[in-house]
């Protein structure tokens, strides 16, 4: 994850239309030039440009480890669209964080089958374990127990929760304690 981001983000002149006609590139880059490149290939992967701007911010979230306004700002330069437009996407869509967040992420299903079987029971354990409240990241940055969600789809496993990409179901006080511990180890 990067610190010290630079608080002026590019400057541009934009159109009716949500492109910009010009670009000024930035001072003080926040992606590398490697992920600055790939932005820029996307232009001519989509008929319109502005279908590329989640890839593009999933390219600057996978860099960073989340997306800060200076990103979404040069992603938009970059892409030569308007830079609200990309920050209100950025906002919009729950897979970007605009806030620094742990390597592991972890969210627990709270609909109707895993609320039967002790969603809540199971965050207030994690809460315990982890010793940090729902949105918040533990001081070595290591997990965020993000937020609750809605159902994984794996109703069938329930209690069920969510550790970045892979599910965790039949979740037990037991489970709970070695999840931690593994994630403590290996993040
Ligand atoms: S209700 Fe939790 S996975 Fe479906």
């Amino acid at each position: 994850m990067r610190s010290n981001l630079p608080s002026q983000p590019p400057s541009r002149e934009e159109g009716g239309d949500g492109t910009v006609s010009r670009t000024v590139p930035p001072s003080h880059s926040v992606l590398s030039e490697a992920t600055r490149e790939a932005i820029v290939a996307l232009k001519t992967k989509y008929p319109k440009v502005q279908s590329a701007i989640l890839d593009a911010l999933r390219l600057a979230q996978d860099e960073i480890g989340y997306v800060p306004t200076e990103a979404s700002a040069e992603v938009a330069a970059l892409l030569g669209v308007s830079p609200h437009h990309v920050h209100s996407l950025a906002t919009f869509y729950t897979m970007f964080f605009t806030q620094p967040v742990g390597t592991a992420i972890v969210e627990v299903c709270d609909n109707l089958s895993c609320a039967l079987w002790g969603s809540r029971r199971v965050l207030a354990r994690l809460e315990q374990e982890l010793g940090i409240t729902v949105g918040e990241t533990t001081p070595d940055g290591s997990v965020t127990l993000l937020r609750t969600i809605e159902c994984l789809a794996a109703c069938g496993g329930a209690p069920a929760l969510r550790v970045n990409t892979t599910y965790h179901e039949k979740m037990t006080d037991e489970k709970i304690t070695e999840l931690v511990q593994e994630l403590r180890k290996t993040t």
